[in-house]
């Protein structure tokens, strides 16, 4: 049973971007993390980095500084509100149970971080604040992109969501008739803000537009 989150608790979020497809969801979290946390604590792999790169033509440097301030610029978000972590950051708040926040978002998440976290492998920053919110009976909020899955990953979305986090895969509905690839992607960012407590601006929920009565 996953606990209630008072606003209190909405004050703070962890977002992780992984190297499977679709930075493009990440980016666009972040963006709307922003507007409604009072602060992002964010982490990207190596692997999401290269994805980054290829997908979104953005080349982010490895020092979390220098992402912080170039990620604050493109997406026009207020630097203040973004802490950008490194891998290896164990003193950060998101390393432990005391001081974490208890809602986390891994977008895209691979299958290697889904088998990393899901075998509690807590090898790097990333992998340990998913471990912790787990833990702490939080909000873990995963967004795996494969396909198709294999038996494995299989697996290992299933141990994740009986260990309480919620699964939810990359994959749009076309019943609100997306015209662009932003609608595709506000799809599914409006599913995760639900999840969160956020209500999702511009978002139709399913049975007003489509109502036939
Ligand atoms: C362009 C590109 C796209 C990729 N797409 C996926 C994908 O959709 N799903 C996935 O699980 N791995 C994908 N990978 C492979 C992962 O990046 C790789 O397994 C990596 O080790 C994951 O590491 P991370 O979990 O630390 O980010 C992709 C790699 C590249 C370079």
């Amino acid at each position: 049973m996953q606990q209630q989150f008072t606003p209190d608790s909405k004050c703070a979020i962890t977002l992780a971007i992984t190297g499977a497809s679709g930075a493009i969801y990440g980016l666009d979290l972040l963006k709307q993390f922003t507007d409604h946390y009072q602060q992002v604590y964010l982490m990207i792999s190596d692997a999401g980095r290269i994805v980054m790169a290829t997908e979104m033509s953005l080349k982010l440097p490895e020092s979390p500084k220098k992402i912080q301030q170039i990620l604050s610029e493109q997406l026009d978000i207020d630097a203040d509100k973004l802490m950008v972590l490194a891998k290896e950051n164990w003193f950060s708040k998101v390393a432990s149970g005391s001081a974490a926040p208890m809602q986390m978002v891994i977008c895209p998440a691979s299958m290697g971080c889904i088998s990393a976290i899901a075998n509690g492998a807590s090898n790097n920053l990333l992998e340990r604040a998913a471990d912790v919110v787990l833990k702490e009976r939080g909000q873990l909020i995963l967004l795996p992109r494969e396909m198709p899955f294999s038996t494995i990953h299989l697996r290992n979305l299933l141990a994740l969501s009986e260990a309480g986090a919620c699964i939810m895969p990359t994959c749009p509905g076309f019943y609100h008739q997306p015209k662009n690839i932003d609608d595709l992607v506000s799809f599914v960012s409006a599913r995760v803000l639900k999840h969160l407590g956020i209500e999702p601006k511009n978002f139709t929920p399913w049975g007003y537009a489509n109502s036939t009565d």
